[in-house]
């Protein structure tokens, strides 16, 4: 059974990496199956490409399902919405022919990036010095810590402009000690004015106001109309605030419990979760990662994946796809079902490598280590498989890729303990080999 199938309602995609899988290009291609697609958490630290023929889109924080038309987008309460990156990214779409107005909700109940959340996130950065997070420096961080310190601001707060700039100015003014604190000069920082922030707030507020809705009623009612509804999840389980590798990871919980939280509908709606993976793994920003690569053979990958950041262009880390990582993002997922992406791009490679568990202080372990210390300490157990050199770009069956590719890929579904449901093979749409 393919995702979206007929008894398939309401599929959660989610990363089941250090983020970057193809998310987005997994997403783009279930939207052609759904009513409304929504994003549930995180916000435009996300980058999600999509190519369409000769197009590339690169999505921060309106979801893929935008590329599809008759496709409802939606942004959940669990997303972090900033204004001006969002106005951006919708009008950059508008130019290219993409009609964005009237097809995008956001909850009344997600919460607002400001400028001051970014001002943040770049001199907290500075304040880790060597322990620094490589975050985005998209606000993510410091707007999560508002919101869970109820300090911030929600969409729907803008009906109310009193309290919107009361909330403004008093997060500002936090925002400017917590950069004193950590010895940055906050000076004449525009993202640290409050009158700045109000007025070019004001100019969006009709706009932002106009797409307000309540993301879980929409998805019940497209659910009751035997519409289909697909939760684009953001970033990957490695990442995840909880299940991750803290502190290293974003502010958000990235696992398919946000999909429903985050969205405003019950678990029990949610009829299967696709966990996607490259065929290695990659990592952007800093934080523990057993199974990377140095020198020739990471240079080798990064320049045949392309292995470059989508939303700060930052070269990625790649390593050797690791079995312990994914059989505890399977876990604290529930994955129903796996898509593994970037196959080809494995292609020339003589031998791979697969990580099936770690050794720690003299024992073999593999089971994931609960503190980023630990997992820094875990040296990889490698099992080696016999590359497949040839393209597979142009297979579109499983029976069409090369015995030893498809060998490879029954592994990753043996760890995964879910079945393989998609295999991608190339960037385009067309690239894809459903199982
Ligand atoms: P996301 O954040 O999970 O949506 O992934 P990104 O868009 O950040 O990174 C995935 C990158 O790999 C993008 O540049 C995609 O165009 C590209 N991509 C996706 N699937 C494949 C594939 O199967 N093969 C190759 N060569 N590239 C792919
Ligand atoms: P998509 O959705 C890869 C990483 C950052 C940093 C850490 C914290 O495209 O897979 P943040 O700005 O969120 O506070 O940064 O998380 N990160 C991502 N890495 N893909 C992403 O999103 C990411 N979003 C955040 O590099 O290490
Ligand atoms: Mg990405």
């Amino acid at each position: 059974m393919t995702p979206f199938s007929d008894s398939v309602r309401c599929l959660a995609v989610v990363g089941a990496q250090w983020g970057d899988e193809g998310k987005g290009k997994l997403s783009d291609i279930l939207a052609a199956r759904a009513s409304v697609v929504v994003r549930f958490q995180g916000g435009a630290n996300a980058g999600h490409t999509v190519r369409v023929g000769d197009d590339e889109f690169i999505l921060h924080l309106i979801p893929s399902g935008i590329l599809t038309d008759g496709v409802r987008s939606l942004l959940g309460c669990g997303v972090v919405v900033d204004p001006w990156a969002l106005q951006r990214e919708a009008h950059g779409l508008t130019a290219r022919g993409i009609a964005v107005t009237g097809r995008m909700g956001i909850s009344r109940r997600a919460h607002l990036v400001l400028p001051h959340h970014r001002e943040m996130d770049v001199a907290q950065e500075v304040g880790r010095g060597d322990n620094r997070i490589g975050t985005t420096s998209r606000g993510i961080g410091p707007a999560y810590r508002d919101k869970v310190a109820r300090e911030g601001l929600r969409l729907g707060d803008l009906h109310d402009w009193g309290r919107t700039c009361r909330i403004v100015e008093a997060g500002a003014r936090r925002a400017r000690f917590a950069v004193e604190a950590v010895g940055v000069d906050p000076g004449d920082r525009a993202g640290l004015d409050a009158a700045l922030t109000l007025e070019r707030l004001g100019d969006l507020r009709q706009w932002l106001l106009g797409m307000a809705t309540s993301t879980g009623d929409e998805i019940r009612s497209a659910l009751a109309a035997g519409k289909r509804v697909l939760l684009e999840g953001a970033q990957g389980a490695l990442l995840d605030v909880d299940h991750g590798t803290y502190p290293f990871v974003t502010s958000s919980t990235t696992t398919a419990g946000a999909a429903a939280a985050g969205s405003g509908i019950g678990p029990t709606l949610i009829d299967e979760v696709l966990g996607v993976v490259k065929a290695y793994v990659t990592r952007v920003g800093e934080g523990p990662f057993p199974t990377e690569l140095s020198g020739r053979e990471a240079e080798k990958l990064r320049r045949i994946g392309r292995e470059f950041g989508a939303t700060t262009g930052r070269p990625r880390r790649p390593g050797w796809f690791d079995a312990v990582a994914m059989r505890h993002a399977a876990a604290v997922n529930g994955l129903t079902g796996v898509a593994v992406t970037k196959l080809d791009v494995l292609d020339s490679l003589e031998e791979i490598k697969i990580a099936s568990c770690y050794r720690m202080d003299g024992k073999e372990i593999d089971r994931f280590p609960d503190s980023a210390a630990d997992l820094d300490r875990a040296e990889p157990v490698y099992e080696t498989w016999p590359g497949w050199r040839e393209p597979t770009t142009e297979c579109r069956t499983f029976d069409e890729l090369p015995a030893r590719a498809q060998a490879y890929l029954r592994r990753i579904e043996e760890v995964a303990s879910a079945p393989l449901r998609y295999v991608s093979v190339g960037p385009d749409r067309a690239h894809t080999v459903p199982i």
